[in-house]
């Protein structure tokens, strides 16, 4: 898939990650050298598993429950993603200088696994949540973000054999999940699943609250999670992506049809049941048995 090529640390060659010579060429050391602070606040995910709910609701938490600032400022202003202008070089601008020139306490996303990411993280310990998701689900999801991106014109069931040989962009997310879910316990972490938040949402806020040592009433908690529902994220522009969307679509040349796909796109638990054939669902079993997760994984 396009000029993709796997990296792996200099002193563990068995590890790798799946980038574009674009982020290696011009993002990687960069990236490993940017200075780190304390009060900056880390959102961490392999892509698709509940990244942009996640950095609202952090946000959110973070900055007093701001309604105004945040239906003002998009989303990927507020809280950037990191190495996103290393995966295309056509990408209109550089996400890695906002990231790092956003006043105090900034607010990043990323998708790097651990050897990737700023050393000076491990040093100065700021706040960094962890997401994950089913790899199932996630899988099916980063199907149709390349897909409706126009990034993959194949087939879904090639997409899948690609992904649980890790050969999509970002892979393993195997070895993305394992690494952070071994230091979950160190205290500037914490560890989420996207199931969790299905499943309680008002339960997660607390937890982030708690994590974040911001305290807020019944009230305004029970408004954040109408405000952080799927129909509202959904319909909200300064989350929903649709002017990135629109942008990327210029850069590909490829019509956008936002009737047609939203990427806050369908928000379930267990989807992949309706999207995958028997034998791509095996695909994953084997995928997900091969890990030898040791997450007690609540799918
Ligand atoms: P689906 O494609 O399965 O619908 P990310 O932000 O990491 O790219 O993840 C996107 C996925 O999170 C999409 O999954 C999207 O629909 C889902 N999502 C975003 N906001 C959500 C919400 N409020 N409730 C449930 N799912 C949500």
């Amino acid at each position: 898939l396009n000029d993709y090529v796997k990296i792996s640390p200099k002193d563990d060659p068995k590890k790798f990650c799946v980038m574009s010579q674009h982020f290696v060429d011009n993002y990687m050391e960069k990236i490993k050298k940017m200075e780190i602070f304390e009060d900056d606040i880390w959102v961490i995910t392999f892509p698709k598993c509940g990244t942009t709910w996640t950095q609202e609701m952090v946000w959110m938490i973070g900055n007093n429950l701001d309604y105004d600032t945040s239906m003002k400022i998009l989303l990927d202003d507020k809280f950037p993603f990191l190495e996103c202008s290393g995966i295309a070089k056509e990408f209109p601008f550089n996400t890695f200088e906002l990231a790092k020139n956003k006043p105090r306490p900034r607010y990043i996303k990323s998708h790097l696994p651990i050897f990737l990411l700023p050393d000076q993280l491990w040093t100065v310990k700021p706040k960094i949540i962890y997401v994950t998701r089913n790899p199932k689900d996630a899988a099916v999801s980063w199907f149709y973000h390349h897909r409706n991106l126009g990034m993959y014109e194949g087939a879904k069931t090639d997409f899948i054999k690609a992904f649980v040989k890790d050969l999509t962009l970002f892979s393993p997310m195997n070895d993305h999940v394992i690494d952070f879910w071994n230091i979950r316990f160190q205290p500037n972490i914490l560890f989420l699943f996207f199931e969790d938040m299905k499943r309680n949402l008002s339960q997660e806020v607390k937890k982030v609250m708690k994590f974040m040592e911001k305290d807020y009433l019944q009230d305004e908690i029970d408004k954040l999670c109408v405000h952080l529902s799927f129909d509202s994220i959904q319909k909200n522009k300064m989350i929903n992506k649709e002017e990135i969307i629109e942008q990327m679509s210029s850069m590909t040349g490829k019509e956008y049809n936002p009737q047609k796909f939203s990427f806050i796109r369908k928000g379930k638990v267990g989807g992949y049941k309706q999207e995958l054939a028997p034998e791509e669902n095996e695909m994953l079993d084997e995928y997900i048995k091969k890990a030898e997760y040791d997450i007690e994984y609540k799918f």
